[in-house]
């Protein structure tokens, strides 16, 4: 039998997710967790025609409005299918096997499967108990092996490395020959940006989505931003068609009517306040958070996954336990709009009673 490459054959793919979620509130993935109104959604439909699903997509209109957008040259972004698309870009480009890694962790997963897929040497660089990043020690990781330096920002603790410190990794990296990716998934809730740097860095690349403020995680729109010399070799590794016609036509609405992004980032800032307040009366220690999501600690004397169980049971999806640090006895919610969150909270305040 033909053999699959050895990196290949030892690289680990969760099982195919069978789960059926629109029963549920999605609070485990930081997707955007309420509907679009039906207006909007209308309205999203009906700037397609039945030419956008015979037809290969013409992107060009939808780049140019990237670039309005970010006040960005054309040059400087390529779509991709998903910000993983995009991140898997960056490791078929510039990831050879042996290369290192030098990962912030936790983080999203598919950076350690990239890791395995391409051969490359995964060094891991922990949030501290306190969730923010020891970027002195972190630099201390950085050598001339490291080929590659991935940061979420805001992280998957919901915390923000600031701007000056992200700096000075990124010119760390410069002097030793290291890229440095900044995953800018959930900018959107923290409004903290490296883009204004990409002309004075050529070592730096970020990573947008359209998949979690946008409310677009089905229709898969991710982007890379970097230097021109970056992205003209990101640019030899996309697939024909970066993203589907439809996808970017649904696109251009979006950036059309930003208003429906900001009143989501509002609604779930509001979600937040009723979370800390309503998790902090039930008796949850609550950890601040910069991003649509929020982590809360489990009490000793109750077991995290009865209690999942039970929100199951309740038509709520949630994340965790992790079993690793800064996170072993935690969960996480992703934050929806008021009504939503009074709702878990209510079936968790329930619990408790119960208890
Ligand atoms: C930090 C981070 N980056 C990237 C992604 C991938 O997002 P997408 O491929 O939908 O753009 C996620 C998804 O959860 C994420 O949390």
């Amino acid at each position: 039998m033909t053999k699959p490459k050895k990196i290949i054959s030892k690289t680990w793919r969760p099982d195919p997710d069978i789960s059926k979620r629109s029963d549920f509130f999605r609070f485990e993935r930081n997707e955007r967790t309420t509907l679009f109104s039906e207006i909007e959604f209308n309205e999203m439909l009906s700037t397609l025609s039945p030419y956008d699903f015979v037809a290969y997509g013409e992107l060009e209109p939808f780049y140019e409005k990237i670039c309005e957008w970010l006040d960005i040259r054309r040059k400087n972004i390529l779509l991709t299918s998903g910000s993983d698309a995009g991140i898997k870009a960056v490791f078929e480009t510039y990831i050879s096997e042996e290369d290192e890694i030098l990962v912030s962790l936790p983080n999203y997963a598919m950076f350690s499967v990239y890791a395995s897929m391409f051969g490359a040497k995964e060094v891991q660089h922990v949030y501290e108990k306190n969730l923010t990043l020891d970027v002195g020690s972190l630099k201390k990781k950085i050598n001339f092996n490291t080929k590659l330096i991935i940061i979420s920002n805001p992280g998957h603790t919901g915390t923000i490395v600031p701007e000056n410190e992200i700096v000075t990794i990124v010119e760390e990296g410069k002097r030793n020959n290291s890229l440095v990716l900044i995953d800018e998934a959930y900018f959107h809730f923290s409004a903290e940006t490296m883009i204004d740097f990409i002309d004075k860095f050529d070592n730096l690349i970020i990573t947008r989505t359209f998949s979690k403020a946008f409310g677009l995680a089905s229709l898969r729109i991710g982007l890379l931003i970097g230097c021109e010399n970056i992205i003209s070799e990101l640019y030899k590794v996309k697939l024909v068609h970066e993203i589907t016609g439809v996808a970017a036509k649904i696109g251009i609405y979006m950036l059309d009517h930003m208003q429906i992004v900001d009143r989501y980032v509002d609604a779930v800032n509001k979600g937040k306040k009723i979370l800390y307040n309503r998790l902090e009366n039930i008796g949850f220690e609550v950890l601040k958070s910069e991003s649509n999501f929020v982590f809360f600690k489990v009490s000793d004397d109750l077991d995290s996954l009865e209690l999942k169980q039970y929100l199951e049971e309740n038509h709520i999806l949630i994340r965790g336990p992790f079993g690793r640090l800064p996170f072993d006895d935690h969960l996480r919610v992703t934050v929806g709009d008021e009504s939503q969150m009074n709702y878990f909270c209510d079936i968790l305040e329930n619990y408790q009673i119960n208890k």
